[in-house]
């Protein structure tokens, strides 16, 4: 029988790991560009590779999402509606829905609630685990519906998925009433995330942190100030962003490492491109430190949120 991992008192590295201070600005597509800018950033970016990269990502990780990652996303739907006002009655857009929980909540407070993916294979899960709730295939940057057509909006981890988050921002703007509601989350920066920091540490000690080669992501929504400045860009009023603070529950070290693998694109794409070698070396140093979050039915792992929401002027 093989030995458990020995821990050689290791550390979270969060000042040596390059990706902590990732700030990709001029190169993205977070914010509004001058037409300069959006040249010279077409030489670096490219807006249809993030959208297929992402497209066939979560084509592949809609199977393993509910049991994986929906886990880490799933406790912060009730803090986004609430900042979201969602009410009985209201008409409300659930984007980049992915198995549609947030969209069943909406229904749940009396809502009548729509839930768009550009994922087939999400909204056909969508579909089968809210039999009740309507779910729409669509592109957060090309919405399927007429101006003024819901009273909110709400994207729970969808928005920095989108190659081009300030379009599907004015999207969202587009598809609102003056007055409506625009409501979304992303994740803190991995500095700030256990549940990354783990992973990136692990890789930084045995793999490589540069291995895979995915393109750059559409912007970095990190801090407040990231998603104050997208709703501002925009139009919206009344903007307002806070970090939401949640724990990530997983039964054993090793849910931790495939609810990556398996349940989200980017950060599965950094563990696939490992060299095969490393990756039990890797799983072993999450399992050592992961240890300090330890409860007695398994592990509660902290993870911070950033919830931005406006209101359409
Ligand atoms: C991390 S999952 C979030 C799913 C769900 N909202 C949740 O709370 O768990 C990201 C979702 O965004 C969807 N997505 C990514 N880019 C999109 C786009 N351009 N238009 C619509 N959906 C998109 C993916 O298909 C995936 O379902």
């Amino acid at each position: 029988m093989p030995s458990p991992p020995t821990c050689p008192g290791a550390t979270l590295q969060i000042d040596k790991n390059p990706f902590y201070g990732e700030k990709l600005t001029g190169k993205t597509c977070t914010s509004l560009h001058s037409r300069a800018s959006l040249r010279s950033m077409a030489m670096t970016f490219d807006p249809e590779a993030v959208r297929t990269f992402e497209h066939a990502g979560w084509q592949r990780a809609a199977r393993h999402y509910l049991a994986t990652f929906a886990e880490a996303t799933r406790g912060f739907a009730g803090d986004l509606l609430d900042a979201a006002r969602v009410e009985a009655g209201m008409r409300v857009l659930d984007l980049a829905c992915g198995p549609g929980f947030v969209s069943a909540a909406i229904a749940e407070r009396g809502a009548q609630s729509v839930g768009l993916d550009f994922s087939q294979a999400m909204v056909a899960l969508a579909r089968a685990e809210n039999p009740r709730v309507q779910f729409k295939e669509g592109d957060a940057e090309r919405l399927p519906f007429d101006d003024g057509s819901f009273d909110v909006v709400v994207a729970n981890f969808g928005i920095h998925h989108v190659p081009c988050p300030i379009r599907a921002l004015r999207e969202a703007y587009r598809v609102l009433p003056p007055d409506g509601r625009v409501a979304f989350t992303a994740w803190a920066a991995p500095a700030e995330n256990i549940a990354w920091r783990l992973l990136y540490d692990a890789i930084s000690a045995h793999g490589d942190l540069a291995a895979a080669e995915t393109p750059p992501p559409g912007g970095s929504l990190h801090l407040p100030d990231d998603l104050l400045h997208l709703l501002d860009g925009v139009g919206f009023v009344e903007n307002e962003a806070k970090r939401v603070y949640r724990e990530w529950r997983v039964t054993a070290a090793r849910d931790l490492l495939e609810g990556f693998r398996r349940g989200t694109v980017r950060t599965a794409a950094l563990i696939d491109a490992q060299p095969a070698a490393a990756l039990p070396q890797i799983e072993a140093a999450i399992a050592c430190d992961v240890s300090a979050y330890r409860r007695s039915d398994g592990f509660a792992v902290p993870i911070v949120a950033i919830l931005g929401s406006g209101v359409r002027s």
